[in-house]
């Protein structure tokens, strides 16, 4: 099992597409085990996207990220992370194949509605810049030997 730590960002919550987009992690079986509505503070920002600093978007990402609230979750299942930006698509929304979140509901890049961590090791870092230990929950679903 492995963890991924996924975030609808402000334009996904303003456009009211929090529950198409946790719909589509639930429908293809993976567990949630922690959500919250948040506002990214900008030392919250600058930890996450830690590795664009320097970047030429890196100061227009973190405006954007700490411009509203977020729905920040953590997702676990066989190969979460892999699974997860599979069903989010390519980073522009031009880009992403129809049928991926971004590829349905965005056209911009730095618009793109959600964030999801791209390494087993970058998932584990932020889980643990927007969670605390105890808001990670253990719990069973039967219908997981289904999937
Ligand atoms: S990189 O350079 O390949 O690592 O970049 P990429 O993985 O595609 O994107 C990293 C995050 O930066 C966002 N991004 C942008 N924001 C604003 N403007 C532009 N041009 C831009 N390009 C990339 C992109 O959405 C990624 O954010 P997250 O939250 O990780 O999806």
């Amino acid at each position: 099992m492995e963890r991924t730590y996924l975030m609808v960002k402000p334009d996904g919550v303003e456009r009211g597409l929090i529950g198409e987009i946790v719909g589509r992690f639930e429908r293809k079986g993976l567990k949630l085990i922690a959500a919250k509505l948040m506002q990214v503070t900008p030392e919250l920002a600058e930890r996450h996207y830690a590795e664009h600093k320097g970047k030429v978007f890196y100061d227009r990402l973190i405006t954007f990220i700490t411009s509203g609230p977020v729905f920040a979750m953590v997702w676990e299942g066989d190969e979460a992370v892999a699974a997860a930006r599979q069903l989010i698509g390519k980073t522009s929304g031009i880009e992403a194949a129809p049928g991926t979140i971004r590829g349905d509901y965005a056209i911009h890049t730095n618009y793109n509605l959600i964030h999801g961590s791209d390494s087993h090791d970058n998932a584990l870092r932020e889980i643990g810049i927007f969670f605390a230990e105890d808001e990670l929950l253990d719990y069973e679903k039967v219908i997981q030997v289904w999937i």
